[in-house]
């Protein structure tokens, strides 16, 4: 057996690894699956802001078994916290393996006293891996036409997914204000990091918080995936995808998830292979897959996705010294400021900025 624990994580997390993984050996066995299980290889180990990921291959006489566990870290250390999310996310893995066969990650195990989740390797690759290659070309004709069909595909899942898991009496009052405290502190930070566009945060911050603040929704829920995005998704073929990461998954209204991916589509535009005709016709193939939205919804949609140019004019990172994370000022700001400016005062210049989804209107990479 081989090892190459990663250096910056605790010795924690390290036993806790060591420990599920033996096991989940010792499970494998115990299920005869891999009876033959000779010998259990490491061969990577990621450590990222939530999570340290080990990559394990258990080896028999005549097949390998690839699989992935996820140790969690509860960035706020509130442990108890990160295991029910923990055993959520296990929980819909599991259904999912029902409901959506083949559609979602495999789940294998969980191990709630070490923090950790056992899935089975997903097929094919990352999907902002087809289109974020490191180049500084455009991408060809097929790869955007294979991204806008993929594109198309997850809006078919998402739809699917939310129709599964309906819970039409939800109160939605607390999400409402969970996304207003979201504008206030993203504002409050902006206006610090770059004084001289304050006041544009400032309008564009109190607008949106007084919209959400006296926003009839509709009382219908469902479960979300929490953070459904490119880089949450793999790929096979030209539409077969495996959804993973669950472990934002709570009870709340569809859109959140719907906008979340056409924020992090437009996102990707910000590369220099990604252009906005890219991300436009990523968007509307999302939205073609996912299907009608009601009517009510949209002004709902509208606001969220304003949310989301205030979320993108900030960037989190990693800080270099001391952990944690740190924002910065995203350089491709000016982007969503002039967004915002059409968001606050939509006269000017002539434009009618209010299309349902305002944020294909955006003049990307103009
Ligand atoms: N079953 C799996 N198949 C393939 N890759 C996996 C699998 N599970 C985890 N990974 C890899 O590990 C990464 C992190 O896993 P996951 O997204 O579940 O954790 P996370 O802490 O929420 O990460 P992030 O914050 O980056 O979203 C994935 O993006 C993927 O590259
Ligand atoms: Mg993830």
């Amino acid at each position: 057996m081989t090892s190459n624990a990663p250096n910056n994580s605790t010795p924690r997390v390290v036993s806790d690894l060591d420990i599920a993984q033996t096991e989940l050996k010792g499970l494998l066995q115990g299920r005869n699956a891999m009876s033959l299980a000779a010998d259990v290889l490491i061969s990577r180990t990621q450590v990222l802001p939530y999570s340290v990921v080990r990559f394990v291959r258990f080896k028999c006489a005549h097949d390998v078994l690839d699989v992935f566990l996820k140790r969690v870290v509860p960035g706020d250390g509130n442990v108890a916290l990160a295991r029910s999310r923990l055993m959520t996310e296990a929980e819909v893995l599991r259904d999912l393996g029902e409901r959506m066969p083949g559609q979602a990650a495999p789940f294998f195990a969980v191990f709630p006293d070490q923090l950790v989740l056992a899935t089975a390797a997903c097929n094919g690759q990352q999907m902002d891996a087809v289109v974020c290659r490191g180049g500084i070309s455009q991408l060809s004709p097929a790869v955007s036409a294979r991204f806008e069909n993929i594109s198309e595909a997850c809006g078919r899942w998402l739809r699917r997914f939310h129709e599964l898991t309906r819970e039409p009496a939800i109160d939605l009052r607390a999400w409402l204000r969970y996304e207003r405290g979201e504008v206030s502190w993203r504002v409050a930070l902006l206006e610090r990091l770059d004084p001289a566009n304050a006041l544009l945060y400032r309008e564009s911050g109190e607008k949106l918080r007084s919209e959400l603040a006296g926003c009839a929704l509709p009382l219908s829920g469902c479960r979300l995936h929490g953070d459904f995005a490119p880089h949450n998704i793999f790929v096979k073929g030209t539409t077969g995808i495996q959804v993973l990461d669950f472990y934002a998954s709570r009870p709340g209204h569809p859109l959140h998830d719907l906008v979340n991916f056409i924020g992090k589509i437009c996102g990707l535009a910000e590369s220099p292979t990604f252009s906005a005709e890219n991300s436009r016709r990523a968007c509307v193939a999302f939205l073609k897959g996912y299907g009608p939205i009601r009517s009510e919804e949209r002004t709902i949609a509208r606001q969220l996705i304003v949310l989301q140019a205030i979320k993108r004019l900030l960037v989190i990172v990693e800080a270099r010294r001391g952990g944690g994370l740190r924002a910065r000022l995203n350089t491709k700001k000016g982007w969503y400021e002039s967004f915002l400016a059409r968001y606050v005062s939509p006269d000017e210049g002539g434009t009618s900025s209010f299309t349902p989804w305002p944020f294909l209107d955006l003049e990307i990479g103009k």
